[in-house]
């Protein structure tokens, strides 16, 4: 079974992912994560990360896989590394080739097959699951997702916090693949006033209520 969430950073849906595949006993699969190994790949290596003939070249290059839900750059655990300020800040640019989305896509169905997942991502719903079993769109309004990365974030405040979730709202929903959008038939849930633990709550009785 494919249990699909998509939105925009900050919507919650990374963790409420991960919360719904532990209490389901499923695959947790964060799609933002093979961005994040592309991207880092191609810094450790020296190269531009605005070099899309480069950046390709070297995703082409390496063997993304998964093992214990943390992804691995040829065989070694790069998990720790993904998440630091100067991959957030060009996982986006890599992540709008739509030559590396379809390399992404591909791995990605390939480890979904045969297991029962919960996956996130932008476009999750959309492109790479459009038949998951399965679709959620989580939102919430820029305000309470600035406040929410603001509480994860030292050395910022929450003006630039806000001003960086705007742009970056804008450069998803415009991305000419995998943008931004809320799939015909996808359950949505506004997650701006509710706990983690009241969604995770709405997506498990959604599950209950409605047949895959
Ligand atoms: O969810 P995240 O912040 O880990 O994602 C990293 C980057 O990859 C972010 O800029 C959004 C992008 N992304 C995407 O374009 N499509 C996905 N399915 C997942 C993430």
């Amino acid at each position: 079974m494919i249990i699909a969430i998509d939105g925009p950073a900050g919507s919650g849906k990374s963790t409420v992912a991960r919360m719904v595949a532990e209490k389901l006993g499923f695959y947790f699969l964060n799609t933002g994560s093979f961005y994040r190994a592309y991207t880092l790949s191609a810094l450790d290596r020296g190269i531009d990360p605005l070099d899309r003939e480069k950046v390709l070249e070297n995703a082409q290059s390496i063997k993304l896989s998964v093992q214990d839900g943390a992804v691995c750059i040829d065989g070694k655990n790069e998990e720790a590394r993904l998440h630091t300020p100067l991959v957030d800040r060009y996982a986006s640019q890599v992540s709008s080739d739509p030559r590396i989305r379809e390399m992404v896509n591909r791995s990605v169905r390939k480890i979904a097959e045969g297991l029962d997942i919960v996956t996130e991502g932008r476009d999750t719903t959309t492109i790479v699951f459009p038949n998951a079993d399965y679709r959620f769109y989580f939102d919430a309004s820029p305000e309470v997702r600035a406040e929410r990365r603001l509480a994860d974030q030292k050395d910022t405040d929450y003006e630039s916090v806000l001003k960086s979730i705007l742009e970056r709202d804008k450069m998803d929903r415009e991305k000419a693949v995998g943008a931004l959008k809320i799939a015909d038939g996808a359950i949505v849930i506004d997650t701006s006033l509710l706990t983690l633990n009241q969604v995770c709550e709405k997506v498990l009785s959604a599950l209950r209520n409605t047949s895959a």
